[in-house]
């Protein structure tokens, strides 16, 4: 599969001096769902203003669908979509005419183009609404609106900076299944940059992390948990008929493979291991084995939080990022009960 985006070394310093983007290289396989998590201020948007020609880099280089940035950025222009974080539909038009708008720009016209801004008011659910000036609709129609509008004529590739900022969750929920459906059945390379933790792990095939205009980590949502160092088991434990408290437990538990560390607690053991869910059968046989009773297992899969954790010494915490903030207690039940 050939690289449908092509970044190295780019460095974007706004005049001020900020340095918004510092160095990134990255590649996204045509076909891809690709997401771009990183908390506020990151460089998200920088990048993706960069990317889609509104905004001259600094330095480095980019090759969008095999057109180079600098020597062919109307190349580019015709192979993406964009919807950019500030909205930019027209509030004086109708929603239908923003879209007939748009797809003028792209050179769209006739049936062709009406049956397709009519396809997409329907996908967005905007029909109702669609005669109504833009400057009348509620936050969460106007993103979808820009949404629409950058879906129009039908792009390889859409940059969709923050596409369900504001949503309701039922609005969120929506925009995602539409979005899967253009990855998967009309084959759109998707582009995203998102705050929210959720919609990184269930939307993103492959993921860069960016912190402070640096990539600090790049995977699928699952390579990049499993990086964090594996699951937690947290046992609850009734007394144990032997001596010491669970000593022969802990040592059994300890050998099994795939254990990287076993914790005494309270009320019980708390088993560090990579895909802890596989041993599940063998602990509650050895705790059984020990004559301990077993009061509950409570299995934690580390999140994309503790990914960033990891990687910054801070959490993003899904859109609100609060550096330096306690972390969630180990062995906590944020994964499933069994
Ligand atoms: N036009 C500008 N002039 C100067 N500095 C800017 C400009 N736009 C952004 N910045 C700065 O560049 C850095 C990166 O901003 P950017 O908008 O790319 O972040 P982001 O990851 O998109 O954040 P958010 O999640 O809040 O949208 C920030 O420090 C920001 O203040
Ligand atoms: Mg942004």
């Amino acid at each position: 599969m050939s690289n449908i985006v092509v970044v190295e070394d780019l460095v974007e310093v706004y005049a001020g001096g900020t340095r918004a983007v510092d160095g990134i290289s990255l590649q996204v396989p045509e076909g891809e769902f690709f997401g771009f998590l990183g908390p506020n201020g990151a460089g998200k948007s920088t990048t993706i203003k960069v990317l889609s020609t509104l905004l001259r880099k600094t330095s480095g280089s980019v090759t969008i669908d095999g057109h180079d940035l600098d020597r062919d950025p109307e190349g580019i222009r015709r192979t993406i979509g964009v919807q950019s974080q500030e909205t930019v539909v027209d509030g004086d038009l109708s929603g239908r005419k923003n879209l007939l708008f748009q797809g003028h720009l792209q050179r769209m016209q006739g049936a062709e183009l009406q049956r397709r801004v009519e396809e997409l008011l329907d996908l967005m659910e905007l029909k109702e609404v669609a005669d109504r000036k833009a400057k009348q609709y509620s936050g969460g129609m106007k993103r979808r609106l820009a949404l629409a509008a950058a879906l129009v004529h039908r792009p390889r590739l859409v940059f969709l900076d923050e596409p369900t900022t504001g949503l309701d969750p039922q609005s969120r929920a929506k925009v995602w299944g539409y979005l899967s459906r253009l990855n998967k059945e009309d084959g759109t390379t998707v582009f995203l940059t998102t705050q929210y933790l959720e919609e990184a792990d269930k939307l993103c095939r492959q993921l860069s992390i960016i912190d402070r205009g640096k990539i600090v980590a790049n995977g699928s949502p699952a390579d990049l948990k499993e990086q964090v160092g594996g699951e937690t088991l947290a046992l609850t434990l009734g007394p144990t008929s032997a001596a010491g408290p669970w000593e022969p437990l802990e040592g059994l538990l300890r050998a099994l493979p795939g254990v990287d560390k076993v914790v005494d607690v309270d009320r019980g053991l708390v088993v560090y291991a990579r895909q802890a869910s596989r041993l599940v059968p063998e602990i509650v046989t050895l705790v059984r084995g020990a004559g301990v009773h077993l009061e509950s297992i409570n299995l934690a899969a580390p999140t994309l939080d503790d990914v960033f954790l990891q990687k910054t010494g801070s959490r993003i915490r899904g859109g609100d990022l609060t550096r330096g903030a306690a972390p969630a207690p180990v062995g906590g039940v944020r994964g499933g009960v069994y």
